[in-house]
């Protein structure tokens, strides 16, 4: 057996089913139906797990433990290690890079900066490819394989195209990503490039490449594997486990997510709830979401909500005004029109969180702060900690509340922005709001440029004894 092509145990949940998440349709679909919406309404699927089938919580709690000292490819996965709660029979074909086990970390000078006693980082950019998506996406492709697809798509900002690209190498599938020409960070593409994959660049924007994706949904050799497939969320929600386990299953106030495409707080959300439902918890973090004001559609939507209807199991309003010209310099949450917002708001309204937006600057400036923790993310990531601050500014999380901040990708992804800002030459591309073209500086107030130092022993002591 190969290490990237394993074999699932015959414990696992197959007697799961896909359901429409709209209430008044609710149809159940056989988990091998190759959909990634409601063929009756058009609604948003999810996987449903039979929880009832399953062996008692703490039964389960330690198995998951013991498996972390196991050397079965399977259980190295930190995902695969959970597969009690995955949607795959004891034969699927699993495809992993040993994706998940990504760190903990406490970080007290981000906590500081937040106005929080402490502050943990859930770093997922410590995952293969150097982002969360390697979590959905090592069991969106082992469905793509028990479904027999020839060619897995996507339409990427640069990590879902990354990590797709990498995880059919593995499982030797040919994969094609759509990417908004010129707007991606050149270490992504060039990440996608490396692993093989067909990369069309695509003259217009993120939306416009998720558009192109759906006309693709009817080829039966083509498997999409944006977050809109629920296989990926089956993964990513393996995420709220892992974290629950490292806080010895003591549950955190807030969990804080950036928002793009919104998979990633649908699929918390979702991780999050089946624990509570099987009974390893006993209340739900708030999640909230943080927007960049540019490319923020949901944030607009959560904050014209009257008062009566921010409460769980809200009826979910039916469509979402898209942002039409998206723009941030966080390019991977630029984003207009998010596929996932539906299954996002709910987890939002259920856990009684918040969704707001960050500045550019707020955006930088708390990356900065990420980076002297020792820690570093790219911009996206750094939304949480903004959001953070402005959320104790707001009274909304108390200073001594526990708080995690999922961090989505690595310093590394986006070396050009980190350059930029510690220079002093970073600027946000807008227009004036009579449209007019508008270069807006951001000062680094965490600035740390390099100088030039003469080469003797004396000028570098000079130069350490000026920067005490
Ligand atoms: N952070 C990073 C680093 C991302 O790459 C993304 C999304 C997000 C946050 C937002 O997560 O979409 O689940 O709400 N990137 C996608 C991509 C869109 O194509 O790589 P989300």
């Amino acid at each position: 057996m190969s290490d990237a092509i394993a074999k699932t145990a015959p414990e696992s949940g197959s007697a799961a089913v896909q359901r429409c998440i709209v209430p008044a349709c609710a149809a159940a679909f056989g988990i091998r139906e190759q959909i990634y919406v409601c063929p009756r309404c058009g609604g948003p699927l999810e996987i449903e797990i039979p929880l009832a089938l399953l062996k008692s919580g703490a039964d389960l709690r330690e198995r998951w433990q013991a498996r972390a000292a196991s050397h079965d490819p399977r259980d190295r996965s930190g995902v695969w290690r959970y597969r009690e709660l995955l949607p795959f029979d004891g034969d699927a074909p699993v495809v992993t890079l040993f994706e998940g086990n990504t760190p903990l970390y406490d970080a007290p000078r981000s906590a500081k900066y937040a106005g929080l006693t402490a502050l943990r980082l859930k770093h997922q950019g410590c995952n293969p490819t150097a982002s969360f998506k390697d979590t959905g996406m090592t069991t969106a492709v082992t469905q793509a394989k028990l479904l027999g697809a020839r060619t897995v798509v996507c339409a990427s900002t640069g990590n879902t195209a990354a990590s797709l690209a990498a995880y059919a190498a593995r499982a030797e599938l040919q994969c094609a990503i759509l990417l908004p020409q010129g707007q991606i960070s050149p270490a992504k593409l060039a990440q996608s490039m490396d692993y093989g994959a067909v990369v069309c660049e695509i003259a217009g924007n993120f939306d416009d490449c998720m558009r192109l994706i759906s006309e693709l949904a009817d080829v039966p050799s083509i498997y999409i594997a944006n977050s809109i497939n629920p296989f990926r969320i089956e993964g990513q929600k393996t995420v709220a486990f892992e974290l629950l386990a490292q806080c010895d299953w003591r549950v955190p106030d807030h969990v804080v997510v950036p928002g793009g495409n919104m998979g990633n707080s649908s699929a918390l959300g979702k991780g999050f709830d089946e624990m509570l439902r099987f009974g390893l918890i006993d209340r739900l973090p708030k999640i909230s979401i943080v927007q960049a004001e540019g490319s923020a559609p949901l944030a607009h939507l959560f904050a014209a909500l009257p008062a009566s209807e921010i409460v769980a199991d809200a009826a979910l309003p039916d469509e979402v005004a898209p942002v039409a010209d998206p723009r941030t310099l966080a390019t991977a949450i630029k984003i207009g029109a998010p596929v996932s917002w539906k299954k996002a708001l709910r987890a939002v309204l259920h856990t009684h969180g918040n969704i707001i937006t960050v500045s550019e600057q707020e955006i930088a400036d708390a990356k900065a702060i990420i980076g002297r923790d020792g820690i570093g993310c790219e911009p996206a990531s750094a939304t949480t900690v903004a959001g953070i601050r402005k959320l104790v500014v707001a009274g909304k999380i108390h200073t001594g509340e526990s708080v995690v901040a999922v961090l989505t990708g690595h310093v590394l992804k986006d070396p050009d922005y980190v350059s930029h800002y510690h220079r002093g030459t970073l600027a946000f591309e807008t227009v004036t709001e009579q449209g007019a073209a508008q270069s807006v500086p951001i000062v680094g107030a965490f600035r740390n440029a390099p100088e030039k130092v003469a080469a003797n022993k004396a000028a570098i002591l000079k130069s350490l004894e000026s920067r005490r």
